[in-house]
C-alpha cells in the first residue's frame, strides 16, 4: 500500500475501533435495514447469476457473507485490519470459507494486486469512497474499481450524500450546526473533518458531483438509488416501523419504488450508483 495520508490514517483508526458497531450497522433497526435491504434488492437485480465478486471496503463482511451464501465467489478487501480479522471468524462460523477466495488489507485507491478485467462484479458499499481524500484520490479509487471489473460487469458504489446529511441534521445531530465553519465546509464543499464527532473524515457527495466523476471513465450509468428511500429522520422512521407495522410494510414498498427518483437519490443518507464497464481495460 502507498504511504497513507492524514485522512486515510484517521479512517483506518476509526474503523479499527468500531468493528462490532460496523457489523451491526446494517441490521440494528428498521432505518438502518433500509440500506441493507435496498442494496440487496439492486444486487439481486443486476448481479450476474454467478462469478467472482470484489467486495472493496467490505468492512466486517456483511455483503461478503450474504453473497457467498448465494453461491458467489468473493474477494474481501478493507483498509482496517480489525475488520478483516472479525470477518475471518464470521466467514468460518457461517461456513462459507470455501467461497471466500481471498481476504486482503488494502485501499481502494490502489488495487494493483488485482489484474485488469478480473471480476464479474465489484462492490464498494456503505461509503468507503466517502473516506478518501483529496478529490484526485477519489478519482483514482473510481478508476481502480472500474479497471479490475470485467467488460460489462456491474459495479455498485455507494457514497454518503451531502443533501442527505443536511436533511438529517435537525433530527439527528443538530449540535453539528454549532460550528459554523464546519457547517459551511460541509454545505459548500461536502468536506467534514468532524465526522463522528471528530473521530473521522468524510466527504459528502452530491449526485451531480459523483456522476461527473464516474463519467470521466468509459462506463454506462445503469441507475442511481437513494438507499433510505423516502426516509430521512432516523428516530421518526424507527418509531413509525415499530408502532404501525402494516403501514410500514406498505410504506417500505412505495419507498423502494421511489428510491431511483432523482430527488430521493440526493435526499438519502447513502446514494448507490450502479454502473457498467463499457470497454476492456488495457
Ligand atoms: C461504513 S463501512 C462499510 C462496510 C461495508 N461495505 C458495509 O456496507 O457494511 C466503510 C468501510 O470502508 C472502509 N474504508 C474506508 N476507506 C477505505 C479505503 N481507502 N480503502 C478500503 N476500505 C476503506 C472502512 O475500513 C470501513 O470498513
Amino acid at each position: 500500500m502507498k504511504k497513507k495520508n492524514k485522512e486515510t490514517k484517521i479512517t483506518e483508526k476509526l474503523y479499527n475501533d468500531i468493528v462490532k458497531d460496523e457489523w451491526k450497522r446494517l441490521v440494528k433497526n428498521p432505518y438502518q435495514k433500509l440500506e441493507f435491504d435496498t442494496s440487496l434488492f439492486f444486487l439481486e437485480k443486476y448481479l450476474p447469476k454467478k462469478g467472482i465478486v470484489l467486495d472493496a471496503g467490505g468492512g466486517p463482511g456483511r455483503y461478503t457473507i450474504e453473497l457467498a451464501k448465494r453461491g458467489y465467489e468473493i474477494v474481501l478487501l478493507d483498509l482496517a485490519s480489525a475488520n478483516l480479522e472479525f470477518a475471518k471468524k464470521k466467514i468460518k462460523r457461517e461456513k462459507v470459507d470455501d467461497k471466500v477466495k481471498d481476504i486482503v488489507q488494502g485501499s481502494i485507491t490502489d488495487l494493483s494486486k488485482f489484474p485488469d478485467n478480473s471480476f464479474n462484479a465489484v462492490l464498494c458499499l456503505g461509503g468507503p469512497l466517502s473516506h478518501v481524500s483529496p478529490k484526485k484520490e477519489r478519482e483514482k479509487a473510481i478508476s481502480e474499481l472500474i479497471r479490475v471489473a470485467k467488460k460489462n460487469a456491474p459495479i455498485f458504489i455507494s457514497v454518503m450524500s451531502r443533501y442527505g446529511v443536511l436533511f438529517g441534521t435537525p433530527g439527528g445531530w443538530p449540535e453539528e450546526a454549532e460550528n459554523k465553519k464546519n457547517l459551511i465546509d460541509l454545505v459548500e464543499k461536502g468536506e467534514d473533518y468532524n465526522f463522528r464527532r471528530g473521530e473521522g473524515y468524510c466527504h459528502f457527495f452530491t449526485s451531480k458531483e459523483m456522476e461527473e466523476m464516474l463519467l470521466k471513465n468509459d462506463i454506462k450509468i445503469i441507475t442511481k438509488v437513494g438507499l433510505k428511500g423516502l426516509n430521512i429522520d432516523k428516530k421518526l422512521t424507527n418509531r413509525f416501523a415499530k408502532k404501525l407495522p402494516k403501514a410500514w410494510k406498505n410504506w417500505s414498498e412505495i419507498s423502494l419504488k421511489m428510491s431511483t427518483d432523482p430527488i430521493v437519490v440526493d435526499a438519502s443518507s447513502h446514494m448507490m450508483f450502479i454502473i457498467k464497464k463499457a470497454s476492456l481495460s488495457r
